[in-house]
């Protein structure tokens, strides 16, 4: 069976069973931040420098939350203005998923990686989905308004 798998360029590892894997997923938000997180000045935030985000009280909420929710703008990121639109992914991604992806952005494409590996989990994406559904979680916009020191 895995021969027969193999043969017809299937995989058959149990991340795939699970969902996508973070740096698989990561394709999708290439298509704006680019696939080496640096973005486009103006148009698409740099992801690149998101462990300070992550580092502050709420980063990590926040940063769920824009992939769930989506995040509509205005905002700053390194000096310049961000007034963009960001569709949610809540419908389209599982906490697996979106769990990876971040964690994928704050160690793989990094300037300054995190050290651990998985500093999102699908339990504290899913504690986020929940937020949203109990209409709890303000917007992520006004999440990030209290990130800004
Ligand atoms: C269609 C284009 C597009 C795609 C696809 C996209 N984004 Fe975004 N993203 C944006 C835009 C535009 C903004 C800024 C929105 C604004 O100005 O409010 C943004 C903002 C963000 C921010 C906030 C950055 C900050 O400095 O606070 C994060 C985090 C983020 N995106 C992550 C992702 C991840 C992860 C994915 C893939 C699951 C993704 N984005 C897919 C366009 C996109």
């Amino acid at each position: 069976m895995a021969a027969l798998c193999a043969a017809m360029g299937l995989n058959t590892t149990a991340s795939l069973a699970e969902g996508r894997d973070g740096k698989t997923v990561f394709t999708t938000c290439a298509a704006c931040h680019l696939a080496t997180g640096e973005g486009l000045p103006g148009a698409f935030p740099p992801l690149v420098n998101l462990p300070a985000t992550f580092a502050k009280e709420g980063g990590k909420e926040y940063l769920i939350s824009v992939v769930l929710q989506g995040l509509n703008g205005p905002i700053k990121s390194q000096g310049q203005t961000y007034a963009g639109f960001m569709q949610a992914f809540a419908p389209t991604l599982s906490d697996d998923e979106v769990a990876g992806v971040l964690s994928y952005v704050l160690t793989g494409i990094a300037k300054s990686p995190l050290a651990e590996a998985t500093p999102v989990s699908a339990e504290d994406v899913a504690a986020v989905r929940k937020k949203i559904a109990d209409k709890s979680l303000p917007s992520s916009h006004a999440l990030r308004q209290q990130l800004d020191d």
